[in-house]
């Protein structure tokens, strides 16, 4: 893997997210980039594999491209256009088409390389960064903050959890609160067991400010 190719992904990524506010910016992929390198490292995976896969893994994401989500187009083009071989290619493909979260049929990679990046992807979802990004995914969606008239839909799969528009805060229930046991990597789940409990504390801090308490 080239110094060059994963300055290229640098580069195409910066592109393709300028002026991104859904919580998906091109700081995003930037850490996962950055957490996907650490862990690659840790645990023996092919760093440039991760590097890369991190790099262009959000350029054909259902909710911020349905029309390449499928084939995954930008991503393959990048690859293709840059000499990367037809292998390896299709080994950055298929993580991509692995990592995210489904609800229920979620699944865990089937490469080291894919569950290094699962795991930074998902790293970047909890925690404080975690709780910023997805206020900014609600707002971007136009949800409400909070509705304590309604309830978290729990269990979704895949067609259910992309089709949901409750409220923000549910998706901790229905989502972050979960992830912190699905890590695959031993060092991120030990990140991720910090993170989780950073959101634990926020939740009971907004309930109790919502309740009047404090
Ligand atoms: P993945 O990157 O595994 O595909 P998503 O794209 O579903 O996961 O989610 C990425 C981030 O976008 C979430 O961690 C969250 O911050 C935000 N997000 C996605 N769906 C929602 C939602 N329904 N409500 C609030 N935030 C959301
Ligand atoms: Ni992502």
């Amino acid at each position: 893997m080239t110094e060059t190719l994963i300055e290229a992904a640098i580069a195409r990524a910066k592109n393709y997210f300028a002026g991104e506010s859904s919580g998906h910016d091109f700081w995003h992929t930037w850490r996962v980039y950055r957490l996907a390198t650490r862990l690659a490292e840790e645990t023996g995976a092919d760093v440039g594999v991760c590097q890369l896969a991190a790099l262009l893994h959000d350029l054909d994401d259902v909710k911020l491209s349905p029309e390449t989500a499928a084939k995954l187009d930008h991503a393959r083009n990048f690859l293709r256009g840059h000499g990367c071989g037809e292998a390896e290619t299709e080994h950055i493909l298929h993580i991509i088409r692995q990592i995210s979260f489904k609800g229920t049929d979620s699944v865990r990679p089937d490469s080291l390389e894919g569950q290094v990046v699962q795991d930074a992807d998902r790293l970047d979802a909890i925690g404080a960064i975690g709780i910023a990004r997805t206020f900014a995914f609600g707002g971007h969606a136009g949800r409400p903050i909070y509705d304590p008239d309604s309830a978290p839909r729990l269990g979704m799969d895949e067609k259910a959890y992309r089709a949901a528009s409750g409220c923000t805060l549910h998706h901790f229930d229905e989502k972050l609160l979960l992830l912190r046991d699905m890590m695959n990597t031993p060092a991120a789940r030990r990140m991720a067991e910090h993170r989780h409990q950073v959101m634990v504390a926020y939740l009971e801090e907004f309930h109790l400010e919502w309740d009047g308490i404090c």
